[in-house]
């Protein structure tokens, strides 16, 4: 390792610290699917669009009262492409940018910040769910 990448890997690894919890590379889920994961005791589903976005919602099914949103079904609705999880269980699907279930506006499910640093999927701050 040359310094310039030692000195990389050490800010990487700041920066996820800083950030919050690693959850694993990227390349380890496959596009539109999703991955869960266990965050400060709560489980979290993390997603891979078609395009490499990355978004972190609850991985509990309000409707299905089970945590299994992350075996969901990712794709895209409409004209304005709104990315979103189809439940494996009852097929509502939750809006992975806001939580938001697109079937029934007055369920939302928490978020999580996420991004994608030096390969490796983090997860940062939870975002309270927001009754519509
Ligand atoms: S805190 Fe800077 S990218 Fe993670």
């Amino acid at each position: 390792m040359t310094t310039t990448e030692a000195r990389r890997a050490a800010s990487a690894r700041e920066c996820v610290e800083t950030y919050g919890t690693a959850i694993c590379p990227l390349d380890r889920i496959a596009r539109e699917s999703g991955v869960a994961a266990l965050v400060d005791g709560e489980a979290v589903a993390v997603f891979r669009t078609y395009d490499d976005r990355v978004f972190a919602i609850s991985n509990f099914d309000p409707f299905g009262r089970a945590s299994v949103l992350s075996r969901g079904i990712v794709g895209s609705r409409g004209d304005d492409e709104v990315p979103f999880v189809a439940s494996p269980l009852l097929k509502q699907r939750f809006d992975l940018r806001t939580g938001a279930c697109l079937d029934d506006p007055a369920v939302v499910v928490a978020t999580w910040d996420v991004r994608v640093v030096d390969g490796t999927v983090v997860v940062g701050a939870r975002h309270e769910t927001i009754e519509s």
